[in-house]
């Protein structure tokens, strides 16, 4: 298989592992619960690089949808190359501002040592059923397909979506630019394929479905029943009700044979025309019709354009300027529509002017759903203002910029910042002021590769692939000294939650002897086990 190569590769290939595992902090004044709660939602402010690694223990493999919008290394949008990757190549590019190609040949490097590490880690957090859907234009989709396939894999790869961001004629290149790119791909396409949902058709597909004979069953259509080609027992003759004989066009055939077509007749799903006289139809009713399986060509009528996008974050913010390059609701609700169902998990680390929260907020308020989101975005300013305010308008309701009153769609979501120091100190001590929760989301994370969903009242984090797994951490048991339980003794072990199996036990010391072989213990200590 052709791969890609650039300069800095090398040295980011493991970077996501180095990345040091950082905190959410929660920051409430800058929260938002309609009805007292969040719904589950995130917005996490700070690069992505960090804020996806803080995420992974708590949330890898949950992942229903990825979607991202990166920066397309257009050479206008200075976007800065921060990531700490210790490499001679790398490290003279660091803060530095990328900018027009003419000024920096090595932009398309950049690009991709910024990319790479986060396509490792965002494909951690995708279910099995999982998809991402990545936005990009003629700049990087040559190399952002290959980085894909080498990330996900070339079999994971299901789309190249078109999507069509201009209605009025681009003048200014040789052949006008009117288009982008959403290119998909699947942990498991087949899954893929199998959950992924039907289009539910709109007003305009709808209208060609009439009722000329007002047929009880409603509003139908008829699709002409001939197919290309000749096949023998497709080659019947048929009478019409008004008696005259038919056979199929010149060069085609039935599309059924004759006993199926007799079985429709007598179901009176042929039709002959308003003079019974016609070629025979057969009635598809719009009831019957489950929605169109999604297509690559995305118009701007189905999924709407730029010019749409900025007005929709001006109406909200009632000012021209609070956001450049915001995406249309529409076209996000699309990849929703296709790609989640009612309660699923959405994720966008580019989150900009918050447009995927909101298409989930109205796609949940259009169909009773509770997908839940988590957007992050680096710019404190962006964050705070326009992403996070965004979707606050929008779950509570606000004055656009006609002076109209917009009802809230319900919805909240938790502001976090990351933490300035990561869950580990520089000598490998666990920070003293992180909880037993957060510890436990990380010691899971470490022994299962899955995100940790379940409360953390108890030693016991849960069972995986029939091992018990057990953290002995800030005094999880209280009053079993010595130092407040952390320590793995017999008279601790035995206040333990059973579990008939093997045992994975973290704590801080040992002092069980030989007895923790009789009972299938695997001891672990903390901090040295779980570090990176
Ligand atoms: C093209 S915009 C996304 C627009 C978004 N889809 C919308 O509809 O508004 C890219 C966003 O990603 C943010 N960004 C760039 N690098 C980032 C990083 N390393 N971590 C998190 N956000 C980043 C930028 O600040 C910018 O707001």
């Amino acid at each position: 298989m052709p791969t890609l190569n650039w300069i800095g590769k090398e040295a980011v290939i493991r970077h996501h592992q180095e990345v040091p595992t950082r905190l959410l902090d929660p920051v409430p004044a800058l929260s938002c619960s309609t009805g007292g709660h969040d719904d589950g939602n995130l917005i996490v402010q700070g690069d992505n690089l960090h804020a996806l690694k803080a995420l992974l223990p708590r949330y890898a493999g949950q992942v229903k949808c990825i979607y991202i919008d990166p920066p397309y290394n257009t050479g206008n949008e200075g976007w800065v190359y921060n990531d700490n990757v210790n490499s001679p190549e790398i490290r003279r590019w660091l803060g530095e501002v990328v900018g027009k190609e003419g000024e920096t040949l090595d932009r398309h490097d950049r690009w991709l040592c910024m990319m790479y590490p986060r396509l490792v880690l965002l494909k951690q957090f995708l279910r099995e059923d999982g998809a991402i859907f990545v936005s990009i234009d003629d700049n990087e989709v040559a190399c952002l397909r290959l980085l894909m396939d080498e990330v996900f894999g070339v079999s994971c790869f299901v789309a190249s979506n078109v999507w069509q961001k201009r209605y009025s004629r681009e003048n200014r290149g040789a052949i006008g630019d009117v288009h982008e790119y959403i290119v998909v791909y699947a942990k498991q396409p087949d899954l893929f394929q199998d959950v992924r949902n039907r289009l539910p058709i709109d007003a305009k597909q709808a209208a060609v479905y009439k009722n000329p004979n007002n047929d009880p069953r409603g509003r139908w259509r008829g699709i002409p029943m001939t197919a290309q080609g000749y096949r023998p027992n497709q080659m019947y003759e048929v009478e019409t009700p008004s008696g005259k004989k038919v056979q199929p066009p010149e060069g085609r055939c039935w599309s059924t044979i004759e006993a199926e077509f007799l079985k429709l007749k007598a179901e009176g799903r042929v039709y002959f025309g308003k003079t019974g006289t016609s070629q025979p139809s057969i009635i598809r009713y719009l009831s019957e019709v489950e929605g169109f399986v999604p297509w690559t060509w995305w118009p701007h009528e189905e999924v709407g354009h730029t010019d749409e996008a900025r007005k929709e974050v001006q109406s909200l913010f009632g000012t021209q300027t609070a956001f450049d390059t915001p995406k249309p609701t529409r076209l996000l609700q699309r990849v929703i529509q296709i790609a989640t169902n009612p309660g699923d998990l959405i994720l966008d680390s580019f989150a900009g002017s918050g447009t995927t929260g909101h298409a989930v907020l109205k796609q949940n308020a259009e169909d009773g759903g509770n997908r839940r989101f988590i957007l992050v975005e680096m710019d404190e300013h962006i964050a705070r203002n326009i992403t996070a305010e965004r979707v606050r308008r929008v779950a509570q309701g606000y004055t656009n910029a006609k002076g109209e009153r917009v009802d809230g769609l319900g919805g909240g979501f938790q502001y976090c910042r990351l933490s300035a120091e990561p869950l580990f100190a520089p000598d490998g001590q666990v920070r003293g002021d992180v909880t037993f929760a957060q510890l436990a989301e990380f010691v899971w994370f470490s022994e299962t590769g899955t995100g940790f969903t379940a409360t953390t009242n108890s030693p016991l984090l849960g069972t995986h692939e029939g091992r018990a797994i057990y953290l002995l951490y800030n005094g999880i048991l209280n009053d079993l000294a010595p130092d407040s339980g952390n320590v793995l003794t017999g008279p601790v072990y035995d206040a333990l939650p059973p579990h008939d199996g093997p045992k994975i036990i973290y704590a801080a010391a040992n002092r069980m002897g030989r007895r923790a072989q009789r009972e299938d213990i695997i001891f672990k200590q903390t901090p040295y086990a779980l570090e990176g």
